[in-house]
């Protein structure tokens, strides 16, 4: 049985990948911050683990839970948008804490297992077009469209880095989804959305390491 490890799997994107991977008969190991929140998740068919990805301890301890697990797809989603990103009124803390959990975690939870992903394994992050240069062409949203670039920028450095052990590095964009990030006026559901990155994942191999993949399969200029 394949097996996954999800971050942020308690609502959302994170949560829809996990009944999705889970009714595809797969092992899904699923990070939730908040215990009590891990309820529907869990319900999904998933084992359960509490870590804050940008808390490096959680982290520590969730490698330490995992040993010894072979993990064919590691997804990193867990993300947040973050508040007061207008130009000239750009908050300093919450531009670095966006930073942190969407581009600096995705890096550490790589670097923690990386060796527990067998050769074509995959390491895959949630990223959006908002963090996509080419496709910026309306301004604004300074801390999450750095955050996501630099977490394109990871994506691409680790698919260099673990080319030699033959794991697969890849960024997906989920297009504007229905979840708590994406609001209500999203034109795309969550298992619309999801069906498109799981397609993506499922035909992911090594010459597509270090791309960025849109949900439909297409790829996004960086
Ligand atoms: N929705 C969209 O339109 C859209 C578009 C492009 C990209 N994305 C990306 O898709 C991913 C999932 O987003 P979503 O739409 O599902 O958002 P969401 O509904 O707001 O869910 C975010 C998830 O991330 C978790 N999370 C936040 N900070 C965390 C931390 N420090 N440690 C561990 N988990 C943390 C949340 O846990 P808590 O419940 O504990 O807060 C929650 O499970 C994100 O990376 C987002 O940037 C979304």
């Amino acid at each position: 049985m394949p097996t996954i490890l999800i971050t942020g799997a308690n609502r959302g994107l994170g949560l829809e990948f996990a009944r999705q991977y889970a009714a595809a008969g797969w092992r899904v190991l699923a990070t939730v911050r908040d215990p009590l929140s891990g309820k529907a998740v869990s319900d999904a068919g998933a084992e359960v683990y509490v870590a804050d990805v940008a808390d490096v301890s959680t982290l520590k301890r969730l490698k330490a839970s995992l040993a010894g697990i072979s993990l064919d797809v590691v997804l990193n989603n867990a993300g947040i948008y973050g508040d007061n990103q207008s130009f000239g009124a750009v908050d300093s803390d919450g531009f670095l804490k966006v930073m942190r959990v969407n581009a600096l975690a995705p890096l550490q939870v790589a670097e923690a297992f990386a060796d527990q992903v067998p050769a074509g394994g995959i390491i895959a992050a949630v990223s959006s077009k908002m963090g996509s240069v080419a496709e910026n062409t309306s301004g604004g949203f300074y801390a999450y469209r750095a955050s996501k670039a630099a977490l394109n920028m990871v994506i691409k450095s680790l698919s260099l880095d673990l080319a030699a052990r033959q794991v697969a590095v890849v960024a997906l964009s989920p297009g504007w989804v229905q979840t708590d990030m994406g609001g209500p006026n999203a034109p795309l559901t969550p298992p619309q959305a999801v069906a498109g990155m799981k397609a993506v994942l499922d035909k992911v191999n090594l010459t597509d390491s270090g791309k960025f993949f849109h949900f439909d399969g297409s790829e996004v200029a960086w």
